[in-house]
């Protein structure tokens, strides 16, 4: 799965490089580095919905406001039950 956080200015300034940091983490505690890759990505056009990130599986899908407070939940509600 490719997963693509923005990094446009207003998801930079809303924390996007913590959340960048904070996925890495809790996709290496799933074991999953091979199964989802991480990309940078310039801004998707949601800025007024938090940081937010891209996931292509099952279907290309935005996730909006996302924040340190939220990422384990996100990854483990939106991310982890597609991985293959
Ligand atoms: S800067 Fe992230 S959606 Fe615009």
């Amino acid at each position: 799965m490719i997963v693509k956080i923005c990094v446009g200015s207003s998801c930079h300034l809303k924390g996007s490089y913590d959340i960048i940091e904070a996925m890495k983490k809790i996709i290496a505690e799933h074991g999953a580095e091979n199964k989802v890759e991480l990309r940078a990505s310039f801004c998707l056009g949601n800025c007024k919905n938090g940081v937010t990130l891209t996931a292509d599986k099952p279907d290309e899908r935005m996730l909006h406001n996302v924040s340190p407070d939220n990422v384990r939940e996100v990854f483990e509600r939106e991310i982890l039950p597609y991985l293959e």
